[in-house]
C-alpha cells in the first residue's frame, strides 16, 4: 500500500524508509548483500572514510509512469561512474551488474514509498561507499561498505520552475589534475562554506571557473549548466575537471535528436554568458532548473528568459526529458530500466 504523504509538499531531503541495502568488503572481496531494516551503521571510531574522506556516492531516482510501471532512467551509467569515482580515491569498485540489481532489490523493498504519477515527486536513490576498518596513517582502507538508501523527494530548489540566481564564488572548486571529474564526498566537503556563504547572500548557488585561468564556466556544487544562444544552439562546458552528468549528456541528445537544435559541448568563457538566451542547470536533483541571473562580482547577468518563467527551449528539453523518464515519450534504447 503507498504510504500516506503529502507527495507534493515534499522538499529535497532525506525521509527515512523501510529497508536499506548494504553489502560489506573484506579480505578482498564483496559480500553478498542483503536488504535490511537497520538503518544505522556501526564503524570503527579511526575508519579511513572519518579520518580521510575515503567515500563515494552516486545519485538516480526511481519513477512511477504513465502505465504504472516503476522504473529507473540510465542506471548502467551511474554504475560505470561509482566504479570510476572508486577507482580514483583506491577503493574497491562495486561491480557494475550487482549496482543494477541492487538498485532493483531495494527499489523493490521500499516500493510503497515510489511516488505516484504526475505528483511532482519521484525516490531519490543514494548508492554510496566508504571505507570501514581503522587506520591512521594516510593510506586507503582495507574494509569498505557498499549501501543504498532511498528517499521520496520533491525538487531540489524551492520553488520549483521558478527560475535561480547563480553567483562566480571566490572559492574553486576543482584542481586541474584533481577529483573534480569524479563523485567523492570531499567535492562536497570543500563546496559547503561556499554553498552557506552563497546562501547567505542571497544567491541560489555558485557558478565555478575553471581553477587554472578563472575565466571559463565550469558548474555548480551539484549539477551541471547549460546555455541557449539566441540562434537556438544549445550549449554546455567541455572540462575535464567537471562531472560527466548523466542527465546533461541526455539532454544534449534530447536536443539534438527530438528537438532538432544544434546541441555543442565546448569550452564557454565567462564573457560570452551575456550574449546567450536562455540557462538551466541539470542534475538527477536539479532535473533541468532555470537560471534568470548570474552575477560575476556586482556585474550581473540577466538572461532575456527572465526571473518568472523557465526559457522557450529550456521549457521543451524539460518536458522531452520528463516525458521520457515517466513513460510518455518513446525513449532511445536502453534508458529506462524497469524495476
Ligand atoms: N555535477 C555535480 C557536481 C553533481 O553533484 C551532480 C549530481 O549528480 C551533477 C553534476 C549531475 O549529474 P547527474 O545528471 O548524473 O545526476
Ligand atoms: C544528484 O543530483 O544526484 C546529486 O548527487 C546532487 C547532490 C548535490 C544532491
Amino acid at each position: 500500500m503507498e504510504k500516506n504523504i503529502d507527495w507534493g509538499a515534499l522538499g529535497f531531503g532525506y525521509s527515512k524508509t523501510d529497508y536499506r541495502y548494504v553489502s560489506n568488503y573484506k579480505n578482498g572481496k564483496w559480500c553478498s548483500g542483503e536488504i535490511t531494516t537497520d538503518d544505522k551503521v556501526v564503524i570503527s571510531e579511526c575508519a579511513c572514510v572519518l579520518q580521510y574522506a575515503q567515500t563515494c556516492f552516486e545519485g538516480l531516482k526511481a519513477y512511477r509512469t504513465k502505465d504504472n510501471k516503476v522504473v529507473c532512467f540510465r542506471p548502467d551509467l551511474n554504475a560505470k561512474r561509482m566504479v570510476e569515482s572508486a577507482l580514483r580515491i583506491e577503493m574497491p569498485p562495486f561491480p557494475e551488474e550487482r549496482f543494477l540489481d541492487a538498485v532493483k532489490q531495494v527499489v523493490r523493498a521500499n516500493i510503497d514509498w515510489v511516488p505516484p504519477y504526475r505528483s511532482g515527486a519521484s525516490l531519490y536513490i543514494r548508492p554510496y561507499m566508504f571505507g570501514t576498518n581503522p587506520v591512521m596513517g594516510v593510506k586507503p582502507a582495507d574494509e569498505y561498505q557498499f549501501r543504498i538508501i532511498v528517499s521520496p523527494v520533491g525538487p531540489y530548489f524551492k520553488g520549483g520552475i521558478k527560475p535561480i540566481t547563480l553567483r562566480v564564488p571566490d572559492f574553486d572548486r576543482a584542481a586541474p589534475l584533481g577529483t573534480g571529474h569524479v563523485k567523492v564526498g570531499l567535492n562536497y566537503a570543500m563546496s559547503l562554506h561556499a554553498i552557506v556563504d552563497a546562501h547567505n547572500q542571497g544567491y541560489n548557488e555558485n557558478l565555478y571557473l575553471d581553477s587554472k585561468t578563472r575565466t571559463k564556466v565550469e558548474e555548480t556544487g551539484g549539477a551541471n549548466i547549460i546555455f541557449v544562444t539566441k540562434d537556438n544552439e544549445v550549449i554546455t562546458p567541455k572540462s575535464s575537471t567537471i562531472l560527466s552528468s548523466i542527465t546533461r549528456r541526455s539532454l544534449m541528445y534530447v536536443a539534438e535528436h527530438y528537438l532538432g537544435l544544434k546541441a555543442t559541448e565546448r569550452e564557454i568563457h565567462i564573457e560570452e554568458l551575456k550574449d546567450f538566451k536562455e540557462s538551466a542547470l541539470c542534475g538527477t536533483a536539479a532535473v533541468l532548473s532555470p537560471v534568470g541571473k548570474i552575477v560575476d562580482h556586482g556585474n550581473e547577468i540577466i538572461f532575456p528568459s527572465g526571473m518568472e518563467n523557465a526559457g522557450e527551449i529550456t521549457q521543451k528539453l524539460y518536458s522531452t526529458l520528463t516525458g521520457i523518464q515517466k513513460g510518455e515519450i518513446e525513449a532511445p534504447a536502453g534508458w529506462i530500466f524497469e524495476i
